[in-house]
């Protein structure tokens, strides 16, 4: 096959390389030209990767054979260098999903932390959207920056504003909040004046007391609707000829998502659709009677 420096199945200088080997320890290292990678299993020259197969098997000075890929978003954050407390890559996963995020989007992020779930939502907004950060504490920044700036190319369309997220956003037109604070039910009324009507907010907290003291504030604040709780619970399973069984460990704890819907306030009195004689003593459906998602 005929390949050229820029060929995308070749490893190039500035690389993330993720190293793997027998015993399905993970090392990433990022590519330098010159540069020596050295751990347990001896030397690795990244000359010998620079240039070579993305997924192919390098030896060390010590005859120990490792496989090279380049590292998804969640190898990446799982071997970061943290400060505070990341988000699991399984919980990145369904924080993208559930609230939505779209390219083009425009999202509020409270608590940049060490920047995986920036990284997660920079992701997903595109080069067309946006991630406005609120954090706090200024001395997380570099790190944050850091972690973020390698494994997104072009990080102009984020900006990163020190301060309190519980004192108010000043952006309007928001179409998603994403939290991971400690005390989200404060930042409740400004997300509320932020939000696009429609638009979602999210927030991940570890324990189900922060969990319950929020949909407390989001039903009393009254203008979101739709607000579901969950957790995700991620089981690996061990397969081979003899066996197969679920592995014997799991991150068995992270945290809780909620996530709510800006819509109007409840009425106080009965809603347009309800006015009419047909629906004035309609008793609630039994269970079993209603609608079913499709298969
Ligand atoms: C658990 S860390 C966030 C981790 C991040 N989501 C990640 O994946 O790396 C929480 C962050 O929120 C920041 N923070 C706490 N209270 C805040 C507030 N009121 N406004 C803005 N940031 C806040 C903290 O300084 C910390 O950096």
């Amino acid at each position: 096959m005929n390949q050229t420096k820029t060929d995308k199945n070749l490893f190039q200088p500035g690389d993330l390389a993720l190293l793997i080997d027998r015993k399905a320890r993970r090392y990433m290292i990022t590519l330098a030209d010159g540069e020596t990678y050295h751990c347990h299993l001896g030397r690795l020259e990244h000359d010998q990767l620079i240039g070579g197969s993305i997924g192919g098997w390098y030896r060390t000075d010590k005859s120990h054979v490792l496989l090279a890929v380049r590292p998804t978003l969640g190898d990446f954050v799982r071997q970061m260098p943290r400060g505070p407390q990341i988000i699991y890559p399984k919980d990145l996963g369904n924080i993208v999903n559930l609230a939505d995020i779209f390219p083009g989007a425009t999202v509020v992020e409270g608590g940049l932390g060490s920047g995986a779930l920036t990284a997660a939502l920079l992701r997903a907004v595109g080069s067309t959207g946006r991630v406005i950060n609120y954090e706090i504490d200024e001395t997380v920044l570099p790190k944050a920056k850091r972690n973020i700036e390698r494994v997104i190319p072009d990080v102009s369309n984020l900006e990163i504003k020190i301060g309190n997220i519980y004192e108010g956003i000043s952006e309007r037109g928001v179409d998603r909040v994403v939290l991971d604070v400690p005390e989200p039910w404060h930042a409740i009324p400004g997300i509320a004046d932020a939000l696009t009507m429609g638009g979602i907010l999210l927030s991940f907290v570890p324990t189900i007391l922060q969990v319950q003291r929020l949909v407390l504030a989001l039903q009393e604040d009254g203008r979101f609707q739709m607000v579901e709780s969950l957790e995700t619970l991620l089981r690996t399973w061990h397969v081979t000829e003899r066996s197969v069984r679920p592995d014997h460990r799991m991150v068995a704890h992270s945290g809780f998502l909620t996530t709510a819907v800006r819509c109007e306030p409840r009425p106080s009195g009965r809603v347009r659709s309800e006015i009419g004689p047909e629906t004035e003593s309609q008793p609630e459906p039994p269970e079993d009677d209603l609608p079913q998602e499709p298969e």
